[in-house]
C-alpha cells in the first residue's frame, strides 16, 4: 500500500514508519511510504524523509487564500502520490470538508492522549494539569470533528508523580516510545488486512 505521511515537528514518528519499512521490507510490512508532505518548512521530518531519499512537499496555510484553498491544495499534493493511505503524524492542522471527503476512512492521526479525553493540540499538558493517574496515545480515523474519529489502537502510559506540569516533556516523551509502536502496528495491519467500520466501532475486517 501507498501511504503519505504528514509531519509538523520533529518526525520521531515518521522515522518509526521508516525504520520499520526498511527493517521488513515493504511487502512484508504491507506498506511504502512514497512521499511526506508538512504545513511548514525547516521541520526534523522534513529531514528525515529527505535523509531516507523520499519527495517532500510543504502546503502552508499562510500561502493561500483562504483555509478552503489551502484544505484543497493539501489534498492535490497528497493526491499526486497516489496514496491509499494517509496518516498524520504530528501533523497539527485541521484538515476540511474537501479533504475528508477525498481521504476520509484512508486517513488517520495518532493523539498523544486517550482519547475521548483530552482532544486538541494540548492534550499531554491538558491531562497533566487535570491530574489523571493513567494517560497514553490514541491512533484513530480522522473525521469532521477534532480528534473524534472512530478509535482503531490505545496505549496506557502511568502518570507519576515527577509530572508536574514543568514535566510535560518528560510525560510526552513517556508517551512516544508507545505512541511510535502502535502507530507503526496500526499502518501494518491497515495496509495488510485492513479494518471495517462499524459505526464508532473498529472491528477486524
Ligand atoms: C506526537 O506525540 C503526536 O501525537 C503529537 O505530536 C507528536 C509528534 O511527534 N501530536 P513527532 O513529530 O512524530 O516526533
Amino acid at each position: 500500500r501507498r501511504v503519505v505521511v504528514l509531519v509538523s515537528g520533529s518526525g520521531t514518528n515518521l522515522q518509526a514508519l521508516l525504520d520499520a519499512v526498511a527493517a521488513e521490507g515493504p511487502a512484508a510490512y504491507g506498506a511504502e511510504i512514497v512521499a511526506v508532505g508538512a504545513d511548514r518548512d525547516g521541520i526534523a521530518g522534513l529531514e528525515r524523509a529527505r535523509a531516507a531519499g523520499l519527495p517532500t512537499f510543504v502546503c502552508r496555510v499562510k500561502d493561500h487564500a483562504s483555509r478552503e484553498e489551502w484544505d484543497q491544495a493539501l489534498a492535490e499534493a497528497i493526491s499526486a502520490y497516489e496514496p491509499e493511505l494517509v496518516v498524520s503524524a504530528g501533523f497539527m492542522k485541521i484538515v476540511g470538508k474537501e479533504f475528508l471527503a477525498r481521504f476520509g476512512g484512508r486517513f488517520i492521526n495518532t493523539h498523544p492522549a486517550l482519547l475521548p479525553s483530552f482532544p486538541g493540540a494540548h492534550g499531554v499538558r491538558d491531562a497533566l494539569a487535570h491530574g489523571v493517574k493513567v494517560t497514553g496515545c490514541t491512533v484513530h480515523f480522522v473525521d469532521d470533528g477534532v480528534d473524534t474519529g472512530p478509535i482503531i489502537a490505545q496505549g496506557a502510559v502511568d502518570v507519576v508523580e515527577e509530572d508536574s506540569p514543568e514535566g510535560e516533556a518528560a510525560l510526552h516523551q513517556r508517551i512516544k516510545d508507545i505512541e511510535r509502536r502502535l502507530l507503526v502496528e496500526v499502518v501494518g495491519r491497515l495496509a495488510r488486512r485492513g479494518y471495517r467500520i462499524e459505526g464508532r466501532k473498529v472491528l477486524d475486517p
